[in-house]
């Protein structure tokens, strides 16, 4: 009976307990990807978590066509890479599936090279004999367009016209990329007179299919808003970019806002194009006429295939060739893209991080990083429609004026959810397209041009509360 009454007692006590600690119920801005799109998550997984109503085994299969590396050869699990390719995983570019890491060489085996050649000529357009992403690998007997031992990245340290000094005294480095490829290295029928090349480096994907759900009249009322502000007279019209229908839609992908919609976006063309491996609606190699016939004019490639001359080039240019992806994968992929979840904010009422968000607001940092949207319909995935989001971008362009951005002069507006986990997910924490930037601070600092005044008042703050917003990005 005393037995039985202490049992009592305690069970008692528990339960007051869990009473009065009862966790308040939190803020709607920790719902970063809104209610169904948050996940409670701060592990180094925090990136890869699936948003509620989901089926959850096309997920399964989709994240393995992500993690997995593609092989040469035919009819077996994740064959068909090449003729030529980028990387043989989406993974070693999107490590944690966060962005990549500043490198000082360009290796496509580097773990976490999130980086893409961008070579273009004296005009800014970009040389069309390597195509919009330039190959550095190929499968034999091919070889590839550009030998990557030929390619240099190189780190210049930049002085600013503050002398890189805060009105306080302290000082701070900054740096940029210089990348050269030699002449040599370059496959000689597709060397171009004169070629300036840049590297860009990747963005997150978590969220991504929340961003795709925002209504594209939000976006057109958020770009005419920006217009009539003084400070945005350079801001650039509209891009448009064709939908999965074969329909112009306002661009809100990738830095440069090429890509639309999330069915013909990014990912999964970046499955066909970055690998090479065909499915039933990329029933053809992502390869450039120039290239095409430089292989079928090689005879040691036509001979280490056996092949005639017309043979090479039908087998790289055919718009025909047999599917070596099934649709039922493709589909299962971007269930698992578009499903992505956003980690939730963390520490959003600790009295540092709310001095930050203050001073944040006040520099007016949000006139492009744009808190929050509402998603409109969501036909694809239907939980993630009429979400309230936190993503800190208006999915727009801009100028920051940075010095030598190589083709990046208009940038998108990086969503900032989600990135204060970059080092727990990704292992690094570089920032800005090119991953010029190895902390927050320097992000900040390289704003110039049409957030110019924010930047300079986020110079003008004292050391404390630099830090404070500093502390709020990582927070969000
Ligand atoms: C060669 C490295 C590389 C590989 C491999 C790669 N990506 Fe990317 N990814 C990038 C770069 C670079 C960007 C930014 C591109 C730009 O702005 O033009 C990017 C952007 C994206 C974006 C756009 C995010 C946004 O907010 O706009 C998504 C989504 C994406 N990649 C998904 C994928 C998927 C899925 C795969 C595999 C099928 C993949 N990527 C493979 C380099 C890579
Ligand atoms: C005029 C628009 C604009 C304003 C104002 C602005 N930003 Fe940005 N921000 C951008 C653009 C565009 C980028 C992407 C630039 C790039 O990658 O080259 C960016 C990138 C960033 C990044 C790096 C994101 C990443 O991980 O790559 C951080 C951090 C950032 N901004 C913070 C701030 C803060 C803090 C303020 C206020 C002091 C601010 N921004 C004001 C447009 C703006």
């Amino acid at each position: 009976m005393k037995k039985n009454f202490f049992y009592l007692l305690a069970v008692l006590t528990l339960f007051s307990c869990n009473r009065t600690n009862e966790t308040p119920e939190l803020g709607e801005d920790y719902y970063t990807g809104g209610r169904n799109g948050t996940v409670f998550i701060n592990s180094s997984k925090a990136y890869e978590q699936p948003v509620s109503g989901i089926d959850g085994s096309a997920f399964l299969k989709g994240e393995q066509l992500f993690e997995g590396r593609f092989i040469t050869g035919d009819n077996t699990p994740f064959s068909g890479l090449g003729p030529v390719y980028i990387r043989s995983s989406c993974k070693d570019c999107h490590p944690g599936y966060g962005h990549g890491r500043r490198m000082d060489r360009y290796n496509a085996d580097d773990y976490g090279n999130g980086y893409l050649l961008v070579i273009y000529d004296d005009n800014g357009q970009l040389c069309p004999q390597f195509i919009g992403m330039p190959q550095t690998r190929a499968a034999y007997p091919f070889l590839p367009p550009i030998d990557e031992s030929g390619i240099h990245v190189e780190w210049h340290n930049y002085t600013d016209e503050f002398n890189n000094t805060y009105p306080d005294g302290e000082t701070y480095q900054l740096i940029y990329p210089a990348v050269t490829i030699d002449r040599e290295a370059i496959l000689p029928e597709l060397r171009p007179e004169s070629y300036n090349v840049a590297i860009e480096s990747t963005i997150g994907i978590y969220g991504t299919g929340l961003l795709d759900a925002i209504s594209q009249s939000d976006i057109i009322d958020e770009h005419e808003a920006q217009q009539k502000r003084s400070y945005c007279k350079g801001l650039p019209e509209l891009p448009y970019a064709l939908d999965e229908y074969g329909k112009e839609k306002v661009g809100r992908y990738t830095y440069g806002c090429t890509r639309s919609t999330l069915q013909n976006g990014p990912g999964a063309n970046a499955l066909w194009n970055i690998t090479n491996v065909t499915r039933p609606d990329r029933t053809y190699h992502y390869i450039t006429e120039a290239y095409a016939n430089a292989m079928a004019d090689n005879a040691d490639v036509r001979n280490a295939l056996g092949w005639s001359r017309d043979s090479v080039y039908n087998y790289l240019m055919g718009k025909d060739l047999r599917s070596e992806m099934t649709m039922k994968d493709f589909d299962d992929f971007m269930v698992w893209h578009r499903g992505l979840a956003v980690p939730a904010a963390r520490n959003l009422d600790d009295p540092t991080v709310q001095k930050g968000k203050e001073i944040f607001y006040q520099m007016g940092c949000t006139a492009c990083h744009k808190p929050t949207w509402t998603t409109g319909e969501s036909p694809y995935m239907p939980s993630l429609a009429n979400q309230k989001i936190w993503p800190y971008t208006d999915l727009l362009r801009h100028d920051l004026d940075m010095h030598e951005p190589g083709l990046r002069k208009y940038c998108r507006t990086t969503p900032l959810w989600g990135r204060g986990l970059s080092n727990i997910c990704t292992g690094y924490s570089d920032h800005l397209h090119d991953m010029r930037a190895r902390t927050y601070e320097e992000a900040i600092l390289w704003h110039g041009g049409e957030a110019k005044e924010s930047r300079n008042r986020f110079r003008n703050l004292t050391k404390e509360q630099r830090s404070a917003v500093v502390k709020f990005l990582e927070a969000i």
